[in-house]
């Protein structure tokens, strides 16, 4: 299928089907279904479109993107997580085996002592629900987040905790406090960030010297790898090659870096941290279809994390857009896109088990 550039064109003109439909020369139904890829246009028309908008004909045909510039998502502002409480609701079902964690502060990280924890990109507070119920009375949590959303969410849940808790509405480049707390974490906080050591580096200052940092984040290339579906073959369904070309793009935009999880340890050395060491989140979610119940909820959360709609033109057309601003070929947008759509079409309508690791890097270390 031809997917032409037209309705994007269209549409950054500000001009109705019906306008272009009179230019042009032929019915707005004509323009509808050329939009649409039910209809391919004839050359003479193809020529008479690229003169109209001032574009190549490749451009027309969408064998090259209309746009040529860089746009970010801009994933470190307030205004990109406005909408998004319902990601965070459905993406962290499962997301963690408590046991693990529990097992992290008390046999790896030996928390014995009460301590003022700092959770940097806290969301609605997550992490203070995860770690908080295994550390000493007396402990206290503070959350700081740019997003006014999720900070009202934050409050409202935690608003009777059972520990002393303050959430605060900050962005994090600003958050400069020096030897306040014994524990600085975050997760999934520093992959969104262009200046991810920036924000590290205040974390550190915050740190009590002694203090212990923990950053829990994402590699996307472990997190891809450690994906499958039942039906689908594994080596074909990951399509790295093509996915590693728009999270690099973005890394080479300075936008964010998709395996900020991996590179931690090196910052954190380069930061003066001492006693480094990574661990894996250990939780695998293996859907399976029997369970009705716990699979219609990882169900969600998998189609969450991907951003899948039921009907998804408009998505689709929005990806390939995205993906071919990052790097990709429009072939190579298109297979992508229409890869995500089997591996939609199998989780959401043929209900097949599946399996998802999270791709979390855990690296931890003190100030000395
Ligand atoms: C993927 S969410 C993770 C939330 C939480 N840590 C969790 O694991 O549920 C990323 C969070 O980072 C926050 N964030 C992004 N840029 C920020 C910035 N510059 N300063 C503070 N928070 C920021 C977002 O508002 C969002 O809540």
């Amino acid at each position: 299928m031809i997917t032409l550039n037209l309705f994007e064109l269209r549409k950054s003109r500000g001009i109705t089907q019906s306008y272009l439909a009179e230019v042009i020369g032929v019915s707005f139904q004509t323009i509808s279904k050329w939009e649409t890829g039910m209809a391919v246009p004839d050359v003479k028309y193809v020529i008479a479109l690229a003169k109209f908008f001032g574009v190549t004909t490749d451009q027309i045909l969408g064998l090259q993107p209309i746009k040529n510039d860089y746009f970010s998502r801009r994933t470190e502002t307030a205004e990109y997580w406005k909408d998004k409480l319902h990601y965070i609701h459905n993406s962290r079902f499962e997301l963690w085996n408590l046991d693990y964690m529990e097992f992290l502060v008390r046999k790896v990280w030996k928390i014995e002592q009460k301590v003022d924890v700092l959770d940097l990109g806290c969301g609605n507070g997550y992490l203070a629900g995860l770690i908080m119920p295994f550390l000493t009375e007396g402990s206290t949590y503070t959350g700081i987040d740019i997003s006014e959303v999720m900070i009202q969410e934050a409050k409202s849940i935690y608003a009777d905790a059972k520990f002393p808790v303050k959430f605060l509405c900050k962005d994090a480049y600003d958050h400069q406090e020096t030897e306040q707390y014994d524990m600085v974490i975050c997760q999934a906080f520093l992959r969104e960030l262009s200046k991810p050591k920036e924000a590290l580096k205040n974390m550190v200052d915050s740190l009590k010297t002694g203090g212990l940092i923990v950053c829990i984040e994402v590699d996307r290339e472990l997190d891809n790898a450690g994906t499958y579906i039942e039906g689908m073959d594994y080596a074909s369904m990951l399509m790295t090659e093509i996915q590693r070309k728009y999270w690099t793009t973005e890394l080479e935009k300075k936008d964010r870096d998709y395996a900020v999880g991996i590179r931690l340890p090196f910052l954190l050395k380069d930061l003066g941290i001492r006693d480094i060491e990574v661990r894996m989140q250990d939780k695998v979610k293996f859907a399976d279809p029997r369970n009705e119940d716990e699979y219609n909820r990882l169900q969600a959360a998998y189609v969450q994390e991907k951003g899948w709609k039921e009907d998804n033109t408009e998505g689709d057309r929005i990806a390939v857009e995205v993906l071919t601003n990052r790097g990709l070929t429009r072939e190579e947008a298109e297979q992508l896109t229409q890869n995500w759509g089997q591996m939609k079409e199998k989780i959401m309508k043929e209900k097949k088990a599946f399996l998802k690791t999270t791709g979390f890097l855990i690296t931890f270390g003190r100030k000395r």
